[in-house]
């Protein structure tokens, strides 16, 4: 007989956070899928398995769309124009392809360099406000949002009108009420902004795609997904990934000694803390999977912590091994919705992580590891809170 999960854990087992809920690791134990019920009550499948996220991952079958889901008694309303993560082809490439060139790998290293000065600037506010501080607000949350700032041309200056807000899209303790109004006040911001650039084109991605067929509320829509992504995935990245460093002092020491490890170092940070946990797909018709029926209409979550700890796929998944050879991880997803923003990530955390730790050669925690403030289990993103270090002056 399958193996069931009710509900999703909202809590990590104490002393592990960087480790997926016990009650998942125990589920991929069981297999890689269980029968699973939905918060609203609606009966699905959770998949916590490498090779059955992946395969759902690259199967049309399985939809997107937000107006698909099937959780609850109740009515999901599609995703409004532009907001491209929640759809299916031929919408989906509409918005994604004139983005496309705009985030390749050769674009992105072109960044490097800009990238490395907004780190070396943060980095010395830092110093010169030490020898303590906390991680989050100092490193890990302004790096992402002046580049992702500077690439769309939001002026940064402007971040008060919608950084926090998007941190309460993310963040799992927010009220309907307050996720309302804080989606409100970030869509009348960009609205204004998209008129802005409409008028006077500067040099940036959303002035370039006011001279395409988008519209402007589809072009507000892009905005958002693009700020959402890109500010609250890196920075949690960053921080959790300073963590983890700081707790695995051997590697800490490897990554500072070599700097060719960088890239295979990002890599294996991604999968090992995976912070963009679950996803949901719609079957759109009845499909087989893993010995299993999933019904037409019927939702699946994909856990992708779980499948980049697989044993199957892993060796020691749960070992932090920044020599590891490149895997395959899911941390930015697979198929057609497979991170847009993964090769700036790339370079975000290369360049930061790497500056940070050769920049404070005595950088520690400056609370005990118990006690550094973790995000709860119902953030779709995963990350710590704040992140309390010193060093030596
Ligand atoms: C999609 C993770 C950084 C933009 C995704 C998905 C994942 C992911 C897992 C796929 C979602 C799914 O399967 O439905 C991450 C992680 C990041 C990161 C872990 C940081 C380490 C960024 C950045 C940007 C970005 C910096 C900025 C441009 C996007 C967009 C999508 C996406 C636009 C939607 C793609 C689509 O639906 O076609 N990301 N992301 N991401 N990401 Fe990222």
């Amino acid at each position: 007989s399958v193996h069931t999960v009710t509900t999703l854990p909202t809590v990590r087992q104490p002393g592990c956070p960087f480790d997926p809920p016990a009650e998942l690791l125990d589920a991929r134990r069981q297999g890689p899928i269980s029968r699973y019920t939905h918060l609203g009550g609606k009966p699905g499948w959770l998949i916590t398995g490498y090779d059955l996220v992946r395969s759902v991952l690259a199967d049309p079958r399985f939809s997107s769309r937000k107006e698909l889901l099937n959780v609850g008694d109740f009515e999901v309303p599609a995703a409004p124009p532009g907001e491209f993560l929640l759809t299916d082809e031929p919408l989906h490439g509409r918005y994604r392809k004139p983005l496309q060139g705009k985030f390749t790998v050769r674009r992105m290293r072109l960044l490097t360099e800009r990238i490395e000065q907004i780190t070396a600037d943060c980095l010395d506010a830092m110093a010169a406000a030490g020898p303590t501080a906390d991680l989050v607000t100092a490193f890990a949350k302004p790096i992402p949002a002046i580049v992702i700032c500077e690439l769309l041309g939001v002026p940064y200056e402007d971040r008060g009108s919608f950084q926090e807000q998007i941190d309460s899209f993310l963040s799992g303790e927010t009220s309907e009420e307050e996720l309302i109004a804080a989606y409100t006040a970030t869509q009348d911001y960009l609205a204004g902004l998209v008129a802005a650039k409409r008028a006077n084109p500067t040099d940036d991605v959303l002035s370039e795609l006011t001279h395409s067929d988008l519209t402007d509320e589809e072009l507000r829509g892009i905005s958002l997904i693009l700020l959402a992504a890109g500010l609250d995935t890196t920075a949690n990245m960053l921080a959790l990934g300073t963590f983890a460093l700081l707790q695995n002092p051997a590697q800490l020491a490897a990554l500072r000694a070599d700097p060719a490890l960088t890239g295979q170092a990002v890599e294996e940070l991604l999968r090992y803390l995976s912070v963009a946990k679950t996803f949901m797909r719609t079957a759109l018709e009845d499909v087989e999977l893993g010995g299993q029926t999933i019904e037409a209409g019927t939702t699946v979550v994909l856990s992708y912590n779980t499948a980049n700890r697989d044993p199957e796929r892993f060796t020691d998944p749960h070992l932090l091994d920044l020599r590891r050879q490149y895997g395959g991880h899911l941390a930015f997803g697979h198929g057609i919705h497979q991170c847009l923003g993964q090769q700036l990530a790339r370079v975000e955390l290369g360049v930061a992580l790497t500056a940070l730790v050769n920049r404070f050669p005595t950088l520690r925690l400056a609370v005990p590891a118990e006690e550094v403030d973790l995000r709860p289990e119902t953030a779709d993103i995963y990350g710590v809170k704040s992140l309390p270090v010193t060093w030596d002056v």
